[in-house]
């Protein structure tokens, strides 16, 4: 099944599944100013939410908004019990520290999985590991290369493959060259998230049974949305872009906050 036809058929049964529940789950969406891509990635969440039933709460704050403002913002929805997960949406303006918004989210309403003690698996990650599941991929033992070890997606991304029993290796921008070309070489699963257009192409050799997942969103020169790897590359199987991991990450969000509806 390809991505868009997996995700339409789960929200089919995530839509199903809130139509059991006691309650409309609620899901509310902190944003700080006025991001582009933050937008778009808002009202994409903001749709999911509708599609499948869930309360969507979207709170704007101005860019300059004070930290300790955002803060207390954020304690108001932890103690508002009609709301079962909230989000706050990054990047934060500079003066804000994102450590500290990610802590004061409450551990139990954190559907991003972004907190220390959250029972939430991290969007990005869970929504990866699921569809490969569907798509049959067994994970135990297979060698899997992360490219990219930020806090979002790469780390928790390995650590969850870890969990999935494969061997885990973690390359990033101190990576030698001819290290980055062995361990793709011996790859039967690679998560490239480094934001670099074409940071995958032809110059690697590739297993032809693996798997590259994409999780990068560049702009080539004509404005158009692409991948960290070139299209077509000669492997099993390779997610698009668009249309690809960012609808796993919706899916996921909108999984988290059945589970938390039903907690
Ligand atoms: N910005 C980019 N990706 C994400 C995400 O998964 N969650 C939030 N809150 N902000 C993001």
């Amino acid at each position: 099944m390809t991505i868009k036809e997996y995700v339409a058929s789960e929200k089919l049964r995530l839509a199903e599944e809130v139509k059991g529940m006691d309650h409309v789950p609620c899901l509310a969406i902190i944003q700080v100013g006025d991001v582009p891509a933050s937008n778009a990635y808002v009202r994409g969440k903001i749709k999911d939410c509708g599609e499948v039933g869930v309360d969507a709460r979207h709170l704007r704050f101005p860019e300059e908004i004070a930290e300790e403002e955002l803060l207390s913002e954020i304690q108001k929805c932890n103690d508002d019990p009609s709301i079962d997960g909230l989000i706050v949406q990054l990047p934060l303006p500079k003066h804000i520290s994102e450590a500290k918004v990610k802590l004061a989210v409450d551990a139990r309403l954190d559907v991003d999985g972004f907190h220390p003690l959250t029972s939430f698996v991290p969007c990005t990650p869970k929504g990866i590991v699921d569809y490969l599941r569907s798509e049959g991929f067994d994970f135990t033992g297979k060698n899997a290369v992360v490219i990219g070890r930020s806090n979002i997606v790469g780390k928790p991304m390995a650590h969850l493959l870890l969990k999935e029993n494969c061997n885990v290796t973690v390359l990033h921008s101190k990576t030698k060259q001819e290290d980055m070309a062995f361990y793709v070489g011996h790859a039967d699963l690679i998560v490239v998230a480094v934001g670099r257009l074409g940071f995958l192409d032809e110059r690697f050799t590739y297993k032809p049974s693996a798997v590259i997942v994409d999780v990068g969103i560049n702009r080539n020169e004509e404005g158009k949305l692409k991948g960290d790897a070139k299209e077509g590359l000669p492997v099993a199987l390779q997610t698009p872009v668009p249309g690809g991991v960012g609808l796993l990450t919706r899916l996921s969000l909108l999984k988290n906050v059945l589970i938390a509806a039903k907690k």
